[in-house]
């Protein structure tokens, strides 16, 4: 299989921060250090900088394939700031024809004409975070819009011509019950959407929902709800003719997100921005994390790479079974050792896998248990 090269542009502008993301993500006052201040405004001129700087190590002559803004809040940025670095990347390494282009949004930080500079732009692919259509617990993910919002959002995007549409979603919260998503997947499936990724909730270390937990004012998340859940995504999505193709993503025919198969492949990528992380066949490189102190080295024309590891034979194997096993496409067997051989054997027995010719492949409750299956084919 060629292995395909993508961009990866992290935009770390948020307009409020919910309250379980650990993201590297910053409100407006939090975006000034040692006398360097980081802002919307002036953000696209440091991100094509760095894109023509140099510093990002071309790898070979190879097109862009995929192009892919994350955040933060990539759409808090103008339209046409967003367009100028896509055009910055395309005179710089060259742009496939058919790249796939996508931006993550937050719904309300877009409107129509908004999305419709950004499709006359270059841009194919939207992802809107959804999370739920249950006010309540959008209140308790502290998100800023309401369920109709995203709604709107969609139809504006098909609108301006976007070919793929997605939304996120966020399962297992403390404030959901089984009704909550039944109703947000009903809302889900009429959307006019291709594609879906859902997560369960993890409270992560630091932020506000985990300091909630800490002083007992919220229950944790559950393992068990979010095992109970993710089956009932799964039928409904599977229902309507969208389908698994890896653990937390599912799409109708074609509406697959190319730029993250790219990652779940190990194949290549270009990281711009702070915090952004690049691979290129067994290398890795990160930005320094603070937006501050990557603009800084921007500046002055310093690298902005905080360190880089090339990864030992082993460890790339490792990487392989670790992403390659969560895609309904399968592991490769070759990249399981003898010991990695006779633990998926044991999976296939205990259905967790089937073997589907050169490859193993997570069954239905394999799903649910993928982690852990990671760390027996590790060995
Ligand atoms: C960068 S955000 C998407 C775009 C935009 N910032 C937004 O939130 O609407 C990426 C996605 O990660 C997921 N996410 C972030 N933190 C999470 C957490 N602690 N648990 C589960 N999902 C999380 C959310 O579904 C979110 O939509
Ligand atoms: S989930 Fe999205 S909007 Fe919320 S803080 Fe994280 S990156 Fe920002």
């Amino acid at each position: 299989m060629p292995r395909t090269l993508g961009a990866y542009v992290h935009v770390p502008f948020c307009a409020s921060r919910c309250g379980y993301c650990d993201f590297n993500t910053y409100t407006a006052a939090e975006l000034q250090r040692d006398g360097t201040t980081v802002s919307v405004a002036t953000y696209a001129d440091r991100v094509i900088s760095q894109i023509q700087q140099g510093h990002l190590a071309r790898p070979d002559s190879r097109e862009i394939e995929t192009v892919f803004f994350g955040g933060g809040t990539p759409t808090l940025m103008p339209a046409n700031e967003l367009v100028r670095i896509l055009a910055a990347l395309r005179s710089e390494y060259g742009l496939a024809n058919d790249a796939e282009v996508t931006t993550e949004a937050n719904p309300d930080s877009v409107t129509r004409e908004y999305l419709q500079e950004l499709h006359d732009g270059g841009f194919t692919r939207i992802s809107f975070g959804h999370q739920s259509s249950a006010s309540h617990v959008l209140q308790l993910l502290e998100r800023t819009h309401t369920s109709g919002r995203t709604w709107d959002a969609v139809a504006w995007a098909r609108e301006a011509g976007f070919e793929h549409v997605s939304v996120d979603l966020i399962y297992g919260s403390q404030a959901e019950s089984d009704e909550d998503l039944v109703q947000t997947l009903a809302e889900v499936v009429k959307a006019d959407i291709d594609h879906v990724s859902a997560y369960s909730l993890i409270v992560e270390p630091g932020t506000r929902m985990a300091a909630k937990v800490d002083r007992g004012e919220i229950a944790p998340a559950s393992d068990d709800i979010a095992a109970h859940r993710y089956p009932i995504i799964d039928q409904t999505l599977s229902a309507h003719g969208f389908t698994w193709y890896e653990v937390s993503n599912w799409a109708k025919p074609g509406g697959e997100c190319q730029h993250n198969i790219g990652y779940w492949r190990n194949h290549d990528w270009l990281g711009i921005g702070p915090g952004a992380h690049a691979h290129f066949e067994g290398t890795r490189m990160w930005n320094v994390k603070h937006p501050a102190t990557w603009a800084a080295a921007i500046d002055s024309s310093e690298s902005p790479w905080a360190n880089s590891e090339v990864l030992t034979l082993d460890e790339q194997r490792r990487e392989h079974i670790m992403l390659r096993l969560r895609l309904r496409e399968g592991l490769p067997l070759d990249y399981l050792s003898e010991a990695g051989w006779s633990k998926a054997v044991e999976a296939v027995v205990e259905g967790l896998l089937e073997q589907h010719e050169d490859r193993v492949v997570l069954t239905d409750s394999g799903r649910l248990l993928a982690d852990g299956l990671v760390a027996r084919l590790w060995d």
